[in-house]
């Protein structure tokens, strides 16, 4: 697809057969995107380690995805050392695709996410330079403070209504069968 049109890609979450696109993903990010992802250089070496970390460790990471190529992600770390239950959140889009939305589309899902897996707070860091960033976490709600040369952005989250179950005595149809 040509960069120019938008919007490019499925929003989704990654499934532990996708870590190689993830890292992949990572490699082709160009010197200024690492460097604002990771707050400094940041080698292939250590982006090939970072992503193997990340699906060893549990990370939720939401992607878009087209032609089996991961054009930007979205991962959620929990914070198990804070209160309330905190999830700390960070975004990288390929420059060649950067500023086409897929940045607020995988905020727009990675809320969603969060708020399934409980999370009532989560967190975003980056340093106080990052237009973009900034941009899109004011946009989704973020309060923003500085702490440490850093800027940090906290967002609320309400709960997630839980439906109620519908009560059946009978066998799950599988949709279309
Ligand atoms: C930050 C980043 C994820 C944004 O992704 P994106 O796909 O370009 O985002 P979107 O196209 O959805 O738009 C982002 C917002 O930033 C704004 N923006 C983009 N570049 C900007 C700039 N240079 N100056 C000011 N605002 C800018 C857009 O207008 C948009 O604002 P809006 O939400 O008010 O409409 C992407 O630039 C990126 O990956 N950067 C490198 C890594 C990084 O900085 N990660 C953040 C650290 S966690």
């Amino acid at each position: 697809m040509d960069p120019a049109t938008s919007p490019p890609g499925q929003i989704r979450q990654l499934r532990p057969s996708d870590r190689c696109r993830f890292g992949e993903h990572l490699l082709r990010l160009d010197r200024g995107s690492r460097r604002d992802r990771f707050n400094g250089a940041a080698s292939d070496e250590q982006m090939r380690a970072y992503a193997e970390r990340c699906f060893r460790d549990g990370v939720t990471v939401v992607a878009c995805v087209e032609d089996d190529r991961v054009l930007g992600a979205a991962e959620i770390h929990e914070r198990p050392d804070l209160v309330p239950p905190t999830g700390e959140i960070a975004f990288s889009v390929e420059r060649a695709w950067q500023k086409r939305g897929i940045g607020g589309r995988l905020f727009e899902r990675t809320i969603a996410h969060a708020r399934a897996m409980g999370y009532t707070r989560l967190l975003v860091t980056t340093h106080p330079q990052n237009l973009a960033m900034k941009a899109l976490a004011r946009r989704f709600g973020a309060d923003l403070h500085f702490v440490q040369g850093e800027a940090v952005g906290t967002i609320t989250l309400p709960p997630e209504p839980i439906p109620p179950l519908p009560f059946s005595r009978r066998p799950y149809q599988v949709p279309g069968n």
